[in-house]
């Protein structure tokens, strides 16, 4: 484990070799590379939203780092004049520290973020541990008066149903997925037939009853679907917007703009990208297949 973590550190010499497999899913290791991807995307017609990547911070001082990165992105986007919001997750914001420090974090960024052209921040959902408090410090932030924060909920967790619809009374703006963590099945749905029929049960929720939801999949079928709901129920296409990660099926983001669609792209970047690259070649057979012919083209 510790020979894993030391390949795996984001300095090493190990994973500045293997960026190029990431380099399909993460725009890049700077600031400068995620803000030239932006441009690129607006250039195609797509909006974003920003990630820097980390997760799992366990020190006060990484996690203010974390917090100043914001600051210098949200600087950074209003400079350069992108179309871009920002995504941020709790543990890297110190959560696995103290609630209390994540939520300062992040009320940081929500009043940073205030001066930008798009104000929203997002609050991504990581593993089932940390659901809860991740939706206290969300809470929270509405509390103390950040309207500009929405949260994200995954179909496959059990509990999910009462989470929209409390999303849904207190007009909180959802993204919802289907969800990337490997749960238990004792609160996760695990089949994906069950997932999609959950997903879709929720997209349609909060498409009549919630406020500008996220429709965030990659996932054909259930596109179809929200594309044909929401045409049966006259929901205008500015009532809600698609979001796929960067990398993933840009042809099918692509059809997405042209039939008039909004599309968020997701684009992570920094230094701290194994884990998220991870997560992408376990959950589809394409995403490992892809990497592989990379290595095989070198
Ligand atoms: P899925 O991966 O199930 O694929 C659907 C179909 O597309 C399959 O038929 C597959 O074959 C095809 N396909 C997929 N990738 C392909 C490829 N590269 N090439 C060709 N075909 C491909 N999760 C989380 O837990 N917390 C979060 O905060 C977020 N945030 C987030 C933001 C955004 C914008 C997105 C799009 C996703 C997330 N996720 C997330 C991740 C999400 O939970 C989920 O793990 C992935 O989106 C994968 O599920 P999909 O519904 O996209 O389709």
């Amino acid at each position: 484990m510790a020979v894993i973590d030391r390949l795996l550190a984001p300095d090493s010499a190990f994973q500045q070799r293997f960026f190029f497999l990431a380099k399909r899913f993460v725009a890049g290791e700077t600031g400068r590379a995620a803000m030239d991807a932006i441009a690129a995307l607006n250039a195609e017609g797509f909006s974003a939203t920003l990630d820097f990547l980390g997760e799992d911070v366990t020190e006060r001082g990484a996690a203010r780092a974390t917090r100043d990165e914001y600051f210098r992105l949200l600087e950074a986007i209003a400079a350069r004049g992108v179309e871009s919001n920002v995504s941020v997750k709790l543990t890297a914001m110190g959560l696995l520290v103290d609630e209390d420090v994540a939520f300062e974090n992040a009320a940081a960024v929500c009043a940073a973020a205030r001066a930008n052209a798009d104000p929203f921040v997002r609050i991504d959902m990581e593993g089932s541990a940390v659901v809860d408090a991740t939706l206290r410090v969300h809470a929270r932030l509405r509390e103390a008066g950040h309207d500009n924060v929405g949260i994200v909920l995954q179909a496959y967790l059990k509990r999910t149903p009462a989470d929209i619809e409390s999303a849904i009374a207190s007009q909180t703006r959802v993204r919802l997925c289907k969800g990337a963590y490997n749960e238990p099945p004792e609160i996760a749905l695990k089949e994906m037939p069950e997932i999609r029929r959950a997903y879709l049960r929720y997209a349609e929720s909060l498409l009549v009853r919630g406020t500008y939801p996220g429709i965030a999949t990659h996932d054909e079928r259930l596109i179809a679907a929200v594309r044909q709901f929401t045409g049966e129920h006259g929901i205008a296409k500015d009532r809600f917007e698609f979001q796929m990660l960067y990398g993933i099926r840009p042809e099918l983001q692509r059809a997405l703009v042209a039939a008039g669609y909004r599309v968020r792209i997701y684009v992570p970047y920094g230094t701290h990208w194994a884990g998220y690259f991870y997560r992408r070649i376990m959950e589809r057979k394409e995403n490992a297949l892809f990497v592989l012919g990379s290595l095989l083209k070198r």
